[in-house]
């Protein structure tokens, strides 16, 4: 007989592995890096000191950093051919789909030999994908070849100098470096584990980050920030959201940009990207989104003690940053490769295959017939 099926789907609650990289939900104010908490990295590092935390396990010190963003602002430029293969990619395309296919191509051009390299290939990962997705984004839809370097001493503010052609102003710098810190690591979330897997296996560094995107695609993952925006626009003031977010709750359905897997009460990203959202808010003198998210978040804590997670207030955030809503996803990736790239580190440091068992729950055993007797 068939047993009952035990309900392990997901692996939720299981432990799945060893990290030294990250807690979540687990001490300080929730999120910690390496031991530091994400409040303090996000008040006071760099997204770069947090990219070299993650791949060394301790913050640089000032003469390892200037080395650090110098090999990282030296693989900025794209190469000819990987332009190449970008402006091949039709307007309509699904910008993640850009960013998992510009992976691919980079670990094709130049892939990685032997993983004594592989720090230098999660470099050139960090430096590129910003241009990936801006070099694609401006020929696509403008026909335009932009240059893809820039002079910007951060990579957020590389992204933003790319994307909207022009220098960001120092609150816009700071809001993109905090975001990118925010979204850096998050433990064994999906993508992270699929990367993981991946590299389990002994794959190359490219291939693994590759799935990784694919996974982060998803909308049970990344993409949350862009469907918040969606549902923020659609509201012409707070009132009209209060209404409207009642109505879908009514109907039961998802609020997205609220809740989370892991944490119970509060996401410890959100406070900081909201902080955020206010400032840069205030300084283009512009609060209605700002204005609307708040609404949003104090209707759903009150009607179902929903809490915004990480994605909610960076809608707005982005917004005014200038960034149009289908990129917001691929954004996700130029921060999260720094965690995707030093989980593929750790796990080649102490790898075993990733292989788990399944609970069977097909067909008891039952004798081979010849095609004949199936026959009618
Ligand atoms: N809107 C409306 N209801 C929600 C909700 C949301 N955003 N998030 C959770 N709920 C409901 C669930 O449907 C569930 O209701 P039920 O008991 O009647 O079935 C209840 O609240 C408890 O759900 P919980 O166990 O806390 O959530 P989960 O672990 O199953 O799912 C998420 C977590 C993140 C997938 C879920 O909260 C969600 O889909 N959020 C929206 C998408 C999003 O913002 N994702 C980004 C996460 S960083």
């Amino acid at each position: 007989m068939v047993q009952k099926f035990n309900d392990s789907r997901g692996l939720h609650g299981q432990v799945a592995g060893t990290t030294a990289l990250c807690t979540v939900g687990a001490s300080g104010s929730g999120l910690t890096y390496c031991g530091y908490d994400i409040a303090d990295l996000a008040a006071q590092a760099s997204f770069e000191e947090v990219a070299f935390l993650l791949h060394t396990g301790e913050l640089p010190s000032q003469t390892e950093l200037t080395r650090f963003k110098q090999r990282l602002a030296e693989y900025r430029a794209l190469s000819p051919l990987l332009c190449e293969i970008l402006e091949r990619i039709p307007k309509h395309a699904n910008p993640m789909d850009v960013m998992r296919s510009g992976c691919s191509a980079m670990g094709v051009l130049a892939p990685e030999q032997s993983f004594a390299d592989q720090d230098q290939h999660a470099i050139r990962m960090l430096a590129q994908f910003p241009a990936i997705c801006c070099y694609w984004y401006h020929f696509s839809h403008f026909g335009v070849r932009i240059a893809t370097e820039s002079k910007a001493d951060s990579l957020g503010g590389h992204f933003l100098t790319l994307l909207n052609q022009r220098e960001p102003s120092e609150i816009e710098a700071a809001v993109m470096q905090a975001s990118l810190i925010l979204y850096a690591e998050h433990e064994f979330n999906a993508s992270t584990f699929a990367a993981r897997v991946a590299a389990s296996t002994l794959t190359d560094i490219y291939s693994a980050v590759t799935g990784a995107i694919g996974t982060l695609r998803g909308p049970l993952h990344g993409g949350a920030n862009e469907a918040a925006m969606a549902l923020i626009d659609s509201f012409a003031s707070p009132d009209e959201a209060e209404a409207g977010l009642l109505a879908m709750l009514a109907a039961k359905q998802k609020i997205m940009g609220f809740g989370h897997a892991v944490y119970r009460t509060r996401d410890p990203r959100n406070a900081i990207i909201k902080a955020w959202s206010r400032k840069i808010g205030t300084a283009k003198n512009n609060m209605k989104l700002f204005d609307i998210s708040e609404r949003c978040e104090s209707v759903m804590w009150q009607e179902k003690k929903l809490f915004a997670n990480a994605d909610f207030y960076h809608a707005s955030a982005y917004h005014l940053l200038g960034i149009p809503t289908e990129l917001f996803t691929p954004i996700f990736v130029m921060s999260r490769v720094a965690g995707w790239t030093a989980h593929i580190k750790e796990q080649r440091g102490n790898n075993r295959i990733i292989r788990p068992g399944a609970e069977y729950i097909g067909a008891e055993p039952r004798p081979y017939t010849s095609l004949s007797m199936r026959n009618g």
